[in-house]
């Protein structure tokens, strides 16, 4: 089993970049595979969650050529996918899994989809349900609730659907389907999520509308949409997210981290840390395939506690592990609520932060959709040796823990940094040496 040994003491100080954002990459694999000829992907993002839905769509007969900087898809238009001769495995991805059940319920062929453990334990009703509604045949275990399920493609109508949760991998693999439904696909959220499939869509030149809080898309479109010779991925706010509060917390930390994305939908932790006390500057702001993207400088500073409320909570989901250290060393008292949706991520991260957290020290009270963490006013951590629970912003998020304890911590379980953010350690520990 890997683990991670994080040695407490050094401020974080460089630039570094990060990977490609993994939620972009899936979408720019899936639709650059849609498109009518080559479309070249750079910067995109190599954890193993974006290279399950490459193999994914490799089995489904799309050439795809890999290197480490660059994706050469050779796209074969809208209905130019196969049937893969095997179960797809989409591993550890919640967003794999599901956008690949909404792009496969419409096909006129059979899929199997399936993952690691974790997977097959995340609800898939959400999509399952809806795509029944549009005319999909899905099987699962549960009656469709949880994974392998068995896609056998069929002739979809498109429907207007009033999604019960904030999800954009619910609205994603709705608006996959609707490609290929008949008639128009129409979806509203609760509260927007990540808008990436959305831009997406535009930047490859797909109609998609919005009508009030809806989204709306005609289905079938009469002509496709060419490769695009370009699409560069920007940098993944979720993975700088980690260097954004270890260099809050390391007293004389200064880290600049260039070409970060800063879609609005997805920087709630940006401006949840600023609330707090961070010194983060937003600098060079600038687009790039329809993405916002920019260079993000963070010293450290002392951080105070926040209330955190439903309304915040889409745009910051991901980011809550590493928002807990935060509060957890910050003077004073975080409320978290509204945020069941932790309880079914990679892990029940409302679960799994609260238990490893303590084990280095911290105050934690866990309600059932949100926690109180009595901030520890910057005493040290103490030095502990955690578990990952097999989720990697658990892995990470204990290692910036480690960053401000009073003793080396250990990790263990950390293979499952791979499916995000492979090169971690080594651009902690560039970060953490002095040159
Ligand atoms: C993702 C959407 C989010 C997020 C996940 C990636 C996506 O989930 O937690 O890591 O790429 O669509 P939901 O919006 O479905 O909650």
């Amino acid at each position: 089993m890997t683990s991670l040994t994080v040695t407490p003491g050094g401020a974080l100080r460089g630039t570094l970049t990060v990977p490609g954002d993994k939620s972009i990459t899936h979408r720019a694999l899936i639709l650059s595979a849609l498109a009518e000829g080559d479309s070249l992907v750079t910067r995109y993002c190599r954890g193993e969650d974006c290279l399950n839905t490459m193999r994914a769509l490799q089995a489904m007969g799309i050439p795809i050529q890999e290197q480490p900087d660059r994706l050469l898809v050779s796209g074969k238009g809208l209905w130019g996918l196969s049937e893969p001769s095997q179960p797809i495995d989409c591993g550890n991805s919640g967003t794999g899994i599901r956008l690949l059940a909404g792009l496969l319920a419409g096909q006129d062929f059979f899929t199997v989809l399936t993952g690691d453990e974790s997977i097959r334990r995340r609800p898939m009703g959400r999509v399952v349900k809806p795509l029944r509604v549009m005319g999909a045949t899905i099987a699962g275990r549960k009656g469709g609730e949880l994974a392998p399920l068995a896609v056998t493609g069929s002739r979809l109508t498109g429907m207007a659907y009033q999604s019960p949760v904030a999800s954009a991998q619910v609205k994603s693999s709705l608006l996959l389907a609707g490609l290929f439904a008949e008639g128009q696909t129409s979806i509203t959220e609760p509260r927007r999520s990540r808008d990436h499939t959305e831009r997406l869509f535009r930047f490859f030149g797909i109609p998609i509308r919005e009508q009030g809080r809806a989204l709306v898309l005609d289905g079938r479109p009469a002509t496709g949409w060419p490769g695009v010779n370009e699409l560069p991925v920007a940098g993944d706010f979720s993975a700088a997210a980690f260097f954004l509060v270890g260099a809050s917390l390391v007293p004389g930390s200064d880290v600049t981290i260039s070409g970060v994305g800063v879609n609005p939908t997805r920087i709630g932790l940006l401006t949840i840390l600023q609330e707090m006390g961070a010194d983060i500057q937003v600098l060079n702001p600038r687009e790039e395939a329809g993405e916002p993207i920019a260079d993000l400088r963070v010293r450290a500073a002392s951080l105070r506690g926040v209330t955190i409320g439903e309304a915040q909570i889409p745009q910051t989901i991901d980011e809550f592990p590493v928002l807990c250290v935060a509060a957890a060393y910050a003077k004073g008292r975080t409320v978290i609520s509204g945020a069941g949706e932790l309880r079914v991520k990679e892990s029940d991260r409302i679960a799994t932060m609260a238990s490893e957290l303590r084990k280095m020290g911290a105050t934690i009270t866990e309600t059932q959709d949100g926690m109180v963490i009595e901030g520890a006013a910057g005493r040290p951590f103490t030095g502990a040796s955690c578990r990952s629970h097999g989720d990697h912003r658990v892995a990470m998020s204990m290692a910036v823990a480690g960053l401000v304890a009073d003793a080396p911590s250990r990790i263990d379980d950390t293979v499952c940094i791979e499916t995000s953010f492979p090169e971690f350690e080594r651009k902690l520990l560039e970060l953490t040496t002095p040159l």
